[in-house]
This record gives C-alpha cells, structure tokens and sequence, in this order.
C-alpha cells in the first residue's frame, strides 16, 4: 500500500545484490512512495547482473561504484544529481563485507590486511559517501541517510568476528557526522540496527541458521523480515522523522531488550 511518504524525492540506495538483499527491498518500498533513485553497488557485484531486473522493477539507472573509491562516489553523487534533476533527499548504505569472515579466520587470527578491508567497506565508506556528499553540497536540506548495522556492535557475538568492529565504527561515524551534517546543512543520519536476515552477507556469517533460530526464538515480535526494515527506512527517509538523527535504532522485534524468553529457557532447562 502506498501513502506516497516519498513523492517528489530522489535517492540513492547502495547495496542491492539480489533479491534477498536488504537494499532490494528498500528499493521497491521506496518505489511504491514514489520516489526516484538511482542504484548503486560495487562493479563486480553489477557484472552478476541482477540489479537491472530491479532498475527496470523500479524505473532506476543504475550507476556502479566501489564504497572505498573517493573518485568513484564523488562521480555518482554528481551524475545521480544530474539523472534525478536536483540535489539528493535520502542515501540507504546497506553495505558490508569481511575477507576474514570469508576466508574463515578467527577472530583471534585475523589477516590485517583483510581487516584493514573490512572496516574500509564496511564501515569508512559511510564516511566517504557523507564527505564525497558534503563537499559537493549534494544532499538536501533535511536530506536523511540511512546505514544498515548490527547489535555485534554493542555485545559480543563471537561469530560476527571484525564485522563486530566495523559496525562499532560504522555507528560511531553515523553520530559524528551526523553532528557535523546536522549543523551544516540539517541533514540527518541514522543507522538501523536489523534483526538476523537471511540474505548473502547474512549467511556468510558461521552457525547463520542456528543463530537466526535463537534470535527468533528470544524477540517477543520474532526477527524483524526484510521488508519490515524497508518499511523502517523508508519512515526515516520521510518528512515525519525530520528531527531524528545521530541515533542507532534497533529494529530487531524486542531483542536488543529482552533477557531471555520462556521458549529460550525452554530449551536449555525443559521442565520435567
Ligand atoms: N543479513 C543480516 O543478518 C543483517 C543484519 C543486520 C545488518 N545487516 C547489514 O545490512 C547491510 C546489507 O546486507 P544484506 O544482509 O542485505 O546482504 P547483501 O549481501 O545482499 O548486501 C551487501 C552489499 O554490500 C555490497 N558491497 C560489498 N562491497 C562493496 C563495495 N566495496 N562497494 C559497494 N558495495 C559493496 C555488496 O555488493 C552487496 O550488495 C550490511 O551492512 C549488513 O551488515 C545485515
């Protein structure tokens, strides 16, 4: 259903892989309010193609860009301005990815240089999309940006290895830049910290299945889906949320505040 929250808006979402991606859906809710963006990912991930099936879905361009590439996000900020007719009013970052989580190195062997990698994509990129953004004055007025984040940022997941340290980082740029953006131009930033999701980067991480099973079992509402997420943004992506910036908010269905539940309790000490 479509209350068109984004009519007149232009954006630009990074991340859609393929359909189960985050970013996809995102894309297709922003669509249904009426807005107008460009697509945006890394080139190798736009040689697999998908991405047009969802640029035709949505009437979007897309335009390639690396997330660790300053010259890279300046072009697509100046050609999106350009392909949109104005200055930007909502940027999604649905970005991560660790070589060690890839190559299966533990968190106390980690390779540094692909952790140097990690916090680059992961959780840098947030700051060069702002400064690339802000240096060519390319976000409007109470423009909103949006990161994707992990509760790995505040408590322990042994799994989610030097992803945990990148989030940390990435929600920490979200607040300083968010100050800085904020007082500049009013424009605003956010991360949404999301429920386990079974999407590519998602599945990457080792026991996924086991683990989203325990954090569904933990929330109150149950995992928060995808699309309940794209929902999410695209109310932060509205003029209803303008005076919300610099903050993490969790979007897990209540476990980020819950300390255990009774099916939790359940299984580890059944009641004879
Ligand atoms: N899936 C989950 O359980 C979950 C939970 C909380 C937060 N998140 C976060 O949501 C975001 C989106 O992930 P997803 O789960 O939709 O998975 P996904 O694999 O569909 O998306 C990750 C995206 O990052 C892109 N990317 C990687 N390197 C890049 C680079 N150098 N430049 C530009 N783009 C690059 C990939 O091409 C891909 O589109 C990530 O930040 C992820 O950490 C995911």
């Amino acid at each position: 259903m479509s209350n068109s929250l984004l009519k007149g808006k232009r954006g630009i979402i990074f991340g859609a892989l393929d359909p189960q991606s985050i970013a996809w859906k995102v894309a297709l809710r922003a669509h249904e309010e009426g807005a107008q963006f460009v697509l945006s990912n890394a080139p190798v991930a736009l040689r697999l193609g998908a991405i047009n099936q969802l640029a035709e879905q949505c009437n979007a361009k897309v335009i390639g860009a690396d997330a660790t590439s300053n010259a890279d996000l300046e072009a697509l900020f100046t050609q999106s301005m350009e392909v949109l007719g104005g200055k930007i009013d909502f940027v999604l970052h649905s970005i991560g990815m660790s070589p060690n989580v890839r190559k299966n190195k533990p968190y106390t062997d980690l390779d540094y240089d692909f952790y140097h990698k990690t916090l680059d994509i992961s959780a840098m990129s947030l700051h060069r999309v702002l400064q690339s953004a802000m240096k060519l004055d390319a976000i409007s007025e109470w423009g909103s940006v949006v990161a994707l984040t992990y509760i790995a940022a505040q408590r322990v997941f042994p799994d989610y290895n030097d992803m945990a340290d990148a989030k940390s980082m990435l929600e920490s740029i979200a607040r300083s830049y968010g100050y800085h953006y904020g007082k500049a131009k009013k424009v605003r930033v956010n991360t949404i910290s999301q429920s386990p999701t079974k999407t590519t980067a998602g599945q990457g991480v080792k026991g996924f299945d086991n683990f989203y099973n325990y954090a569904d079992a933990l929330s109150p509402l149950g995992n928060a889906p995808a699309e309940a997420c794209a929902d999410y943004c695209v109310t932060l992506f509205s003029d209803l949320t303008k005076h919300v910036t610099m903050q993490n908010l969790f979007h897990d269905g209540g476990f980020s505040y819950t300390g255990v539940s009774q099916e939790v309790m359940e299984k580890m000490f059944p009641s004879t």
